[in-house]
């Protein structure tokens, strides 16, 4: 990735901006035939809501509820598996546990035909384009922000990779009440975890004792979970693991610049109502 040019590093499909090193054409045209199933558990969110968190607890649900120990490397981003691990993924047995922060538009429509379960995890529009913005910058895979305000500015725009939150937003408030959409906010989790881990295992149809949802959460706290990635990713662990804070968009943003997300925001409601 370090050789790839700034300028070169993402690339738009469908009008989307897209990673050119981890999610090129070929990955997303080959999903477009992509075959869900009924029993697949889905992950979606925007980049930056908590995506990586909630990982690892729906891998703790399963190894907690039946015993199997998934294999643990790597964020099962349906983007990021070229046609070749499409494949594969077709002989993997059931349940399959995929995630995704596909704009609404380019998540495989069978994931909708074959009513997957899909847990769908929101944060607060300020924290996650503050939490992207470090991101950026620490990623060699995406290009490098100027500023701050450079950056915000593209946020507005939904010139980020994985495109405009507020599309994302829309799409899955309209799809929310379907009986297979669960919707989870950063901020609901940050409050009470242990009602968090319970809803989302009851949601994909697991059975845990109350010892096993609380454990779960305890293992899942910012802190804990910074503290085991120090053995499983070394340094890269400060790249997913930064403050974990609810309110953290007070020591970046101008007060011009929340005024503007709120207009933003009141937008996207008035379009729902
Ligand atoms: P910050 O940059 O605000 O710290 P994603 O996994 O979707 O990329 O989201 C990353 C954000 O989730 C980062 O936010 C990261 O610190 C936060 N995060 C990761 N694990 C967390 C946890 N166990 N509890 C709370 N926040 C967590």
């Amino acid at each position: 990735a370090k050789n790839v040019k700034d300028e070169d590093k993402l690339y738009k499909y469908e009008g989307v901006l897209y990673s050119s090193i981890m999610s090129p054409q070929e990955n997303l045209k080959g999903l477009e035939n992509f075959e869900a199933r009924p029993d697949d558990l889905l992950l979606v969110a925007y980049p930056k809501c908590g995506f990586n968190w909630m990982v690892s607890v729906i891998r703790k649900i399963r190894t907690a509820s039946s015993g199997q120990n998934e294999m643990p490397s790597g964020p099962p981003l349906i983007e990021f598996f070229p046609p070749e691990v499409q494949q594969l993924a077709k002989e993997r047995p059931s349940p399959r546990f995929l995630g995704t922060h596909l704009h609404p538009d380019n998540i495989p429509s069978s994931f909708i035909a074959k009513k997957t379960k899909m847990l769908v995890v929101f944060r607060n529009p300020k924290d996650t384009v503050v939490s992207y913005y470090h991101f950026m910058n620490n990623n060699p895979v995406l290009p490098n922000t100027k500023s701050w305000d450079a950056f915000f500015t593209d946020f507005m725009k939904g010139e980020v990779a994985w495109g405009s939150y507020f599309d994302h937003a829309l799409a899955w408030e309209k799809r929310m009440d379907g009986p297979n959409v669960m919707i989870v906010t950063y901020e609901q989790l940050k409050e009470n975890l242990v009602d968090g881990v319970r809803n989302i295992s009851r949601f994909f149809g697991f059975t845990l004792t109350d010892e096993q949802v609380q454990t779960i959460a305890n293992e899942s706290t910012f802190n804990a979970m910074k503290e085991s990635s120090k053995n499983s990713h070394g340094q890269h662990g400060n790249v997913f693991f930064r403050k974990g804070e609810v309110g953290d968009w007070k020591n970046n943003f101008s007060e011009a610049q929340s005024k503007q997300m709120d207009e933003e925001f009141q937008k996207l409601l008035a379009v729902l109502v």
